[in-house]
């Protein structure tokens, strides 16, 4: 073992240190904007043989980390692994996102449960391994999942849709049956998630991508419940890292999330703004974002003052920068350099 104690940036944020330099990583750091993501890529015939590789995949993870000087890293994988391992026949068609065999509401759900398993998906926690192994000592290594009412969301539609309308139809007309699903991914993902926390990853997200335009009734029980469930197994199978949550899109409800789901931090996106939130959360808690992936897109003058504006704005708390949402394809690498150097630099 190497002697001295590692100072990791982003663990100490997450333990509640405040400071006037943030650390910051970026929202889908991993990916098509890098060239050599795409040349990569290209060694494997499909998106999930690629993930599930763990050379490629832990190579892919490190990726950012040689061109940036970025606080973490974040395993290369995706939320869609879950369904993928509950054999929905989950695959990327370019240009149309993901896709998969639409849950039928006449399957036995007890069907998930009995192909679902571990061993499937087993892959990601050597990718995490072997990431660790030549992680710089001041990065920190953030493991993911879907949280449950997203990754439904995919599975009902079949894939990626506008508004949601299947699974919120199916919320209202069979509350306890959509439960039950929500259920069997919440058990998937605790068990998913303490793979990880034992494959070496330090910090764990949990992605709500589609966390918006749901009543505050249904937020409670398919957003609030499901997230509060799954820290509390993870805590129950003695996991204390530190856990965010990214509830996007849910306005001025993450505020009830950051309070009542138990997680360490709370992940804001664009459009929910900084100085509301550090007024109405409680004084402890953690707060990652919220850059638009839009101004970064475009850099120069915009880029500063939105830098500036969104480290002022979370002045006083522990804050952990980052986008409000994933980082395009088509944003040139330079910006992100760019970014950096504002974050750490502008006083
Ligand atoms: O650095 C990283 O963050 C890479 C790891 C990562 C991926 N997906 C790789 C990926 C992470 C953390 C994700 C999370 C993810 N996947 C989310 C939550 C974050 C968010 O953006 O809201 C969601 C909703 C998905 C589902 C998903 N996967 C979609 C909708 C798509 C297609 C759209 C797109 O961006 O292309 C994917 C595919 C995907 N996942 C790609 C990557 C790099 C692109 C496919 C490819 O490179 O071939």
């Amino acid at each position: 073992m190497a002697m001295g104690i590692a100072v990791k940036p982003i663990l100490q944020t997450l333990a509640g240190q405040t400071g006037t330099v943030p650390p910051v990583w970026i929202m889908r750091q991993a990916g098509r904007y890098l060239p050599e993501y795409r040349a990569l890529r290209k060694g494997a015939a499909s998106f999930v043989e690629f993930c599930l590789n763990p050379k490629m995949a832990s190579e892919a993870t490190l990726q950012p980390l040689s061109r940036f000087d970025l606080d973490a890293a974040i395993v290369f994988a995706d939320i869609l692994l879950i369904p993928y391992a509950m054999d929905r026949d989950v695959h990327f068609v370019a240009g149309e996102g993901p896709k998969m065999r639409p849950l039928d509401r006449k399957e036995p759900l007890s069907q998930l449960e009995k192909v679902w398993s571990l061993e499937k998906v087993d892959a990601i926690g050597e990718t995490l391994q072997r990431v660790r192994d030549k992680l710089p000592q001041n990065v920190t290594l953030i493991g993911f999942a879907g949280a449950p009412w997203t990754v439904a969301t995919y599975m009902v539609e079949g894939g990626g849709s506008k508004d949601k309308w299947q699974s919120r139809l199916w919320a209202w007309q069979e509350p306890e049956q959509f439960d039950a699903l929500l259920d069997i991914l919440t058990e998937a993902s605790i068990e998913y998630l303490h793979m990880q926390a034992k494959a070496g990853a330090e910090v764990l997200k949990l992605f709500e991508s589609w966390a918006e335009g749901l009543p505050a009734p249904f937020f409670d029980r398919f957003i609030i419940r499901p997230a509060r469930n799954i820290v509390s197994g993870l805590r129950q199978r003695g996991v204390d890292l530190p856990i965010i949550g990214f509830p996007r899109g849910c306005g001025t409800q993450a505020a009830r999330y950051a309070k009542e789901t138990g997680i360490t931090a709370i992940a804001l996106d664009q459009a929910q703004d900084g100085l509301w939130f550090n007024e109405h959360l409680d004084p402890s808690m953690v707060v990652q974002g919220n850059l638009d992936p839009a101004v970064l897109r475009v850099g120069g003058t915009p880029l500063q003052s939105e830098v500036e504006r969104i480290k002022q704005s979370f002045a006083g708390r522990p804050h952990i920068f980052n986008l409000g949402h994933g980082i395009t394809p088509d944003t040139p690498p330079e910006h992100v350099r760019e970014l950096i150097d504002l974050v750490k630099n502008i006083p």
